[in-house]
């Protein structure tokens, strides 16, 4: 029996309703995603600014798998109209989306707008409008213009002022039109993974004090964008804006773990969410204390963790309308043993909390290594938030599958499916799920894997100048399940 033969068996011997239609509620939205830098290309054309994934992969190709860069992707700056008449083949309600900073404000800073940046952005929302697919417009997706990065980027506190600036802009020229906001696209990704790991841009290794500051400025940054919106635009346009967390579900490897589990979770999804989504708003306090003995231990005199003071703590307490998750798979959590090496977060364990990671031998292998997939996961990640931050709207703004590019791309159907029947559930359970987004609309520049990992319905030919689309056969299952709008019986 294959893997996903033994996930989908699972999922319907675990409700005791498999017998009954597994048809989304009335209203439920289907999308697929991209981010600028990973899809558009034109990475220089016009007056487009540099970004720091230009930088970073231009000076540092041995970084990048194939030595590859975004220089022109999927072409997308010229092949919009393209992806827009897959998206239509698909039957998407919309489509996910981000604005490259550098090339709406070349410099990083709102005293100069770029009208073919603008443009761009007009055209792209306009044509998707009149197909009917909603936009869903991330601010940020990774893409920082390097002159702000120059001035310390995220770790410079100045960044909350530049990117709401950035963000009024972008509601100003938009948001007549753009009704759906996500201010920032996986905060883990932003600070983690190039401060406490040295890898992406800018990859800058730091994790006693990067890290950290990263993660508050940008829970300042996020705030004072959503609170230009709620003061100066929603009035007016009556829209909605939240941030987008990946979210790994951690489970205890052994008994003795389960609050080692509960710690990981505050730590990957509390240290930017908690802030926001909490009553009581600030850190975490497990997490804050952790910190501060680390700090204590490694001969700081005090925290290095950066305290908020109360009146930051109100301010971005509050800042969303929906809760956006993105979710690939889950993780185990042990107690490292004493002496034991461990290796980075998030691409070994945890050191800041002691704790080893590690995949459940039942959970199929795929070609990431971090993805552990297990779609139960999902539905307790939900059920996690919901109990610790509140009953409040959830989309999920990314899932998906990666493989090495064949067009039979089962796995991916079979990983699209089990994670929807998850979904079917938590919301029969209560959860309200109101949007679920494939990652990706098509295969595109995946990071530090380069062109090598793919996660498209649609493949996309990088050898080929033209980089002509064609569908998988997920693409296929896809449309039928928003054609539907219901999974198949089993
Ligand atoms: C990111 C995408 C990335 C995808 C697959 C997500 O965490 O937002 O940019 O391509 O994961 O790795």
């Amino acid at each position: 029996m294959a893997w996903y033969q033994v996930l989908v068996l699972g999922a319907l011997l675990s409700v005791s309703w498999c017998t009954e239609d597994w048809t989304f509620p009335p209203g439920f939205k289907f999308g697929a995603a991209t981010s600028a830098y990973q899809v558009e290309g034109a990475w220089n054309v016009s007056d487009k600014g540099e970004s720091i994934w230009d930088r970073y992969t231009h000076t540092r190709p041995e970084d990048i798998a194939d030595g590859s860069n975004g220089d022109v992707a999927c072409d997308s700056y010229n092949l919009w109209q393209t992806d827009i008449d897959n998206m239509v083949d698909l039957g998407l309600h919309y489509y996910r989306f981000s604005i490259s900073w550098s090339r709406l404000l070349p410099n990083g800073f709102a005293n100069k707008i770029s009208e073919d940046g603008a443009r761009y952005y007009n055209n792209l929302i306009d044509g998707l409008l009149e197909k009917g697919i909603e936009p869903l417009v991330t601010l940020y997706h990774w893409d920082l213009p390097q002159n702000l990065q120059d001035l310390g980027g995220w770790t410079n506190p100045l960044i909350a002022d530049w990117f709401s600036d950035y963000a009024r802009v972008a509601y100003s020229l938009f948001g007549d039109r753009v009704k759906m906001w996500l201010t920032i696209n996986e905060p883990m990704a932003i600070c983690d993974v190039p401060y406490n790991a040295g890898a992406w841009a800018p990859g800058i290794l730091s994790p006693d004090h990067g890290t950290h500051l990263c993660n508050k400025n940008l829970l300042l940054a996020h705030a004072k964008a959503y609170r230009v919106y709620d003061e100066e635009f929603r009035a007016m346009y009556n829209g909605e804006i939240s941030l987008s967390n990946i979210l790994f579900w951690f489970e205890p490897w052994t008994e003795d773990d389960h609050d080692l589990a509960e710690l990981a979770i505050q730590y990957c999804a509390g240290r930017y969410s908690h802030a926001i989504y909490s009553k009581e708003g600030g850190w975490p306090p497990a997490i804050e204390k952790i910190m501060e003995e680390n700090s204590k231990k490694k001969g700081y005199s005090k925290s290095n963790f950066p305290a908020f003071t109360q009146e930051e703590i109100e301010f971005i307490k509050g800042t969303f309308d929906y809760f956006a998750l993105n979710f690939y798979g889950a993780m185990l959590v042990r107690a490292a043993e004493e002496g034991e090496q461990l290796g980075p977060w998030p691409f070994g364990d945890i050191p800041d909390i002691n704790a080893v990671i590690g995949y459940r031998p039942e959970w199929p292998e795929n070609i990431v290594s971090i993805l552990g997939i297990y779609p139960e996961g999902l539905r307790k990640q939900l059920h996690w938030l919901k109990e610790n931050y509140g009953d409040m709207k959830f989309l999920i703004t990314e899932n998906g599958y990666p493989t090495r590019g064949e067009p039979n791309d089962q796995d991916r159907i079979e990983y699209i499916e089990v994670h929807l029947r998850e979904i079917l559930l938590a919301i029969k359970e209560g959860i309200n799920l109101t949007h679920y987004t494939v990652w990706s609309l098509m295969d595109n520049f995946e990071w530090a894997d380069g062109y090598g990992t793919r996660f498209g319905l649609y493949e996309v030919d990088f050898n080929d100048p033209l980089r002509p689309r064609t569908p998988r056969d997920s693409a296929a299952f896809y449309a039928k399940v928003i054609k539907n709008h219901a999974l198949d019986e089993e």
